[in-house]
Order: C-alpha cells, then sequence, then structure tokens
C-alpha cells in the first residue's frame, strides 16, 4: 500500500450489476473484489470475501453485522450502502470499531416521491385493477359508478415521517389541490409552514386522513407502528400507502384491515419480507397494490447514488469529507 500506488485500497462490491458510473470512479484507485452475480451474496461467501477489505460497497439486502464486521478485520475503514436507508447496518458495532458508514440521501428523495405519488394513484384510483378488466372483457360500457375511487382534491392527506421524502411527497400531493396536509414526526419540520403542512399527533393523523401515506425511517421506534391500533384508528374509506419499509407494519394487521374494510386500500412498495412470497394473501386482496421496492428506481438516480456511494467510499479510505456520511 505505497502511497502513488494507484490501486491502493481493497473494496468488495456485493453485486455484480452495480450502476456502472460508480464502479468507474472505484477502479481508478480501488482494486476491487466484485461478487459474481445479481443475486444478494450469500452470509458464508460475504463473510469469506470481506477479510481484509478496506472499504464495502453495500445495498439493502446485505447485513452489515457484528459477525461479518468482525470476519472483516481491522484494515475496514468504510461501509458504503447504496441506500438512504440503513437499517440493514449495526451502526453501533460500526462505530464502535471506528467504521464510517456512508449512505445517498438527497440523490433519491425526487424519484422516491414521484413513485410514491404514481403508488398513490395507483391504489386510490384502482388503476391495476382497470387495466384487468379492460384487457379480460370486464369493460362492457361506460358506468357512472364502475371503477370508482377517491380523488385527491378536497382530501386531507397525513404524512407520517417528514424528512426529505415526505416533504417532497408533500409538495407534489400539495398540486392536487388537497383540502388539508397533516405531518406526524418525531420533531417539528421548520419547513412545514411553507409546505403548509400541520404537524399532529399520530393518533390526529390517522383520525382525520384520507390518505396516510408512510415516509418514515425504519428503527427501533417506528417498528410496526402500523399495528391493528393504528388501522382501526383510521377512516373506512382511508388509503394507506407505504413506500419506506415493510418493517413498520403489522402485516397480519394491514391484511385483517384490508379483508375486513377497516380501510379501503394499500399501496406497498416495500412488505416484510422482501420479496413478498407468491402466497401471500396481499396478492390475493384486489384493494392492494404491490410494487417489489421500485421506490429509487429512475435510471439517473441509480446512477447518482452509484456514484455517491462511491465517492463516500473513496473519501472515508482518503480520509477527506464524505459527500453523505452517518454521523
Ligand atoms: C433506500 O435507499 O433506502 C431504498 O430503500 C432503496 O433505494
Amino acid at each position: 500500500r505505497k502511497m502513488g500506488n494507484s490501486k491502493k485500497f481493497k473494496v468488495l462490491i456485493s453485486r455484480s450489476d452495480m450502476p456502472e458510473s460508480g464502479v468507474d470512479i472505484l477502479k481508478k484507485q480501488c482494486e476491487l473484489k466484485v461478487w459474481d452475480g445479481p443475486l444478494p451474496i450469500p452470509k458464508a461467501d460475504f463473510i469469506k470475501s470481506v477479510q481484509g477489505v478496506n472499504g464495502i460497497y453495500c445495498c439493502i439486502t446485505d447485513k452489515i453485522d457484528k459477525e461479518l464486521l468482525d470476519a472483516a478485520g481491522p484494515e475496514l475503514k468504510v461501509v458504503a450502502t447504496i441506500s438512504v436507508g440503513y437499517d440493514h447496518i449495526d451502526v453501533g458495532e460500526c462505530k464502535k470499531r471506528g467504521i464510517k458508514i456512508g449512505y445517498t440521501p438527497d440523490v433519491l428523495t425526487d424519484a422516491t416521491a414521484e413513485l410514491t405519488l404514481a403508488l398513490l394513484l395507483c391504489t386510490s384510483r384502482r388503476l391495476p385493477e382497470a387495466m384487468h378488466e379492460a384487457r379480460t372483457g370486464g369493460w362492457v360500457s361506460w358506468a357512472p359508478t364502475w371503477m370508482t375511487g377517491p380523488g385527491l382534491a378536497d382530501a386531507t392527506v397525513g404524512i407520517v415521517g417528514f424528512g426529505r421524502i415526505g416533504q417532497a411527497v408533500a409538495k407534489r400531493v400539495k398540486s392536487f389541490n388537497t383540502s388539508q396536509l397533516l405531518y406526524f414526526n418525531r420533531s417539528e419540520k421548520s419547513e412545514a409552514k411553507e409546505i403548509g403542512a400541520t404537524k399532529v399527533s399520530f393518533d390526529e393523523l390517522l383520525t382525520k386522513s384520507d390518505f396516510v401515506i408512510c415516509c418514515a425511517a425504519l428503527a427501533p421506534e417506528t417498528k410496526e407502528m402500523f399495528n391493528r391500533n393504528a388501522f382501526k384508528k383510521m377512516k373506512n374509506s382511508a388509503v394507506f400507502i407505504n413506500t419506506s419499509r415493510g418493517g413498520i407494519v403489522d402485516q397480519n394487521a394491514l391484511i385483517e384491515a384490508l379483508q375486513n374494510g377497516t380501510i379501503r386500500a394499500a399501496g406497498l412498495d416495500v412488505t416484510s419480507p422482501e420479496p413478498l412470497p407468491l402466497d401471500s394473501p396481499l396478492f390475493k386482496l384486489k384493494n392492494c397494490v404491490i410494487l417489489p421496492h421500485i421506490g429509487s428506481a429512475a435510471i439517473q438516480t441509480r446512477s447518482n447514488m452509484s456514484e455517491m456511494t462511491a465517492n463516500n467510499i473513496l473519501a472515508g479510505l482518503n480520509g477527506t469529507k464524505m459527500p453523505a456520511q452517518l454521523e
């Protein structure tokens, strides 16, 4: 590891199909070990491959836990994930060892907010069902009450988790002429005033909202916050949207709420587990729209995320300021 050696760092990349833009950045200074495959690296292989590396470029399907960090050893200085979420990383264990953590906030905010709106409209206006009807002969005539669903105009929209993505969703939702924007967040957000959103308690948000959108990060405090009790408090006509993490929802409680009409419909970009098993009752429900965790899957966004991940690794290893370090 002499200075001037162009490949001074060893970095493990956990997939073969990481967007190239980031991989190209790393190539210049790092000797890359790339897990050969488009599926998550099995734990045993991860443990083997990680030994002696200086940096790990990982994604949300890779668990970065004590066992893995132990296997990596003291040469590991940076873990960078191509995601804004970091619930797959044991942050405490990394901190204990002085390992820096890189993540990708901001660059995926617009893409994720767009997808959230797409999913909301898809769910409320029943697009998958309507497309199916059109294709399979259910469309026998235009009909006054057929395929109707709630509109956003004049509706009350509640956003749970009012960080970057929650706020970006609020700004977009507003353009649909909603009557009221409510949010629930641990802390008061100064941006809320300009956006025109009012902070309320979780209970108030649930009881008043026609649409409940979850944009909160998964943490011990938010785990299964959408439980049976929460769904009970929601209006029977409410539409629930989740584009954050499946673990925020007690999924059995949601299934029950959708089956019993406790709420009208749900749109999920995230589930637990992922992928959602094909025999999940959620797939049988017409009032549930399920997407395979594609919130940030805009082409340029993924490329930007990859570059940010690479630059996080390089900066972390070179001892300069990381573009986005988890403090
Ligand atoms: C994230 O960034 O946390 C998403 O879940 C994947 O882009």
